[in-house]
């Protein structure tokens, strides 16, 4: 089982930073997981939730700001700032590791739609990374799937499923041919059948405890996000 560090070393450093990936990079764990969000101005941002507020001095919505403006507010602490992280540089400091993997998420749904996955393809293009195998993205959008298929067929895009899924979903299908399928912890709990389902590989979030850790790997699952990449190693090894 795989360990990716869930919005980079989230467990003890700001989420989404660029110290929380450096951090994660120096370990020797498989790969990076982070979410990206597209600004006023058509910037990739590296931001999870619509809103700022929980993660930085400033207030607003991403997709209301420009990138001047989200370089005015700390996203780290008051001893360690840190300005909001582009795609771009995230991808600039990931080239300097060429062990790990990438898991970028495009949130939906944003006032930008689809422009999110073509925008992504692009900068990946510019960073020498599109045919880069240690790329994958990912995304609760089914749309967002689909279009990956159809702009970049060679990528892995790994398709999670939301929370309403349990109801609105029960037949488990999923659009665009997904190369692999996420699944939360909850879930996976509730229903361990889910892990494997369609013969593809299962990518399992967020999984901090080594309890859970263990369970995890007992029961299958290829790829485990967790803010806790050091305990993982800890607890399954390399
Ligand atoms: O890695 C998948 C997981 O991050 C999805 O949930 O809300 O943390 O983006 P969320
Ligand atoms: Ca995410």
């Amino acid at each position: 089982m795989e360990i990716i560090a869930h919005r980079g070393y989230s467990g003890r450093y700001p989420e989404l930073t660029r110290v929380a990936f450096e951090k994660a990079l120096e370990l020797p764990v498989h790969g990076i997981e982070c979410d990206v969000r597209l600004t006023r101005d058509g910037k990739l941002v590296v931001v999870h939730d619509a809103e700022i507020g929980r993660v930085s001095d400033g207030r607003g919505k991403v997709a209301q700001l420009t990138l001047a403006q989200l370089r005015e507010f700390n996203f780290g602490t008051e001893s360690s700032p840190q300005s909001v992280l582009t795609l771009d540089e995230l991808l600039e400091l990931f080239a300097d590791h060429p062990e790990h993997h990438l898991y970028i998420e495009t949130k939906h749904p944003v006032p930008h739609g689809r422009i999110v996955e073509e925008q992504v393809l692009m900068r990946l293009r510019y960073a020498g990374l599109y045919d880069d195998p240690r790329i994958h993205v990912i995304s609760f959008s089914q749309p967002a799937i689909v279009r990956l298929r159809a702009l970049a067929p060679h990528l892995d895009r790994i398709r999670l499923r939301r929370r309403v899924e349990r109801r609105l979903n029960p037949v488990d299908l999923h659009l665009g041919r997904p190369t692999g399928l996420g699944l939360s912890l909850e879930r996976a709990r509730a229903n361990p059948g889910l892990i494997g389902r369609h013969g593809l590989p299962t990518y399992l979030w967020t999984v901090n405890e080594p309890e859970d850790l263990r369970w995890a790997r007992d029961h299958g699952v290829d790829l485990v996000a967790t803010d806790e990449p050091g305990t993982a190693l800890e607890v399954l090894g390399r």
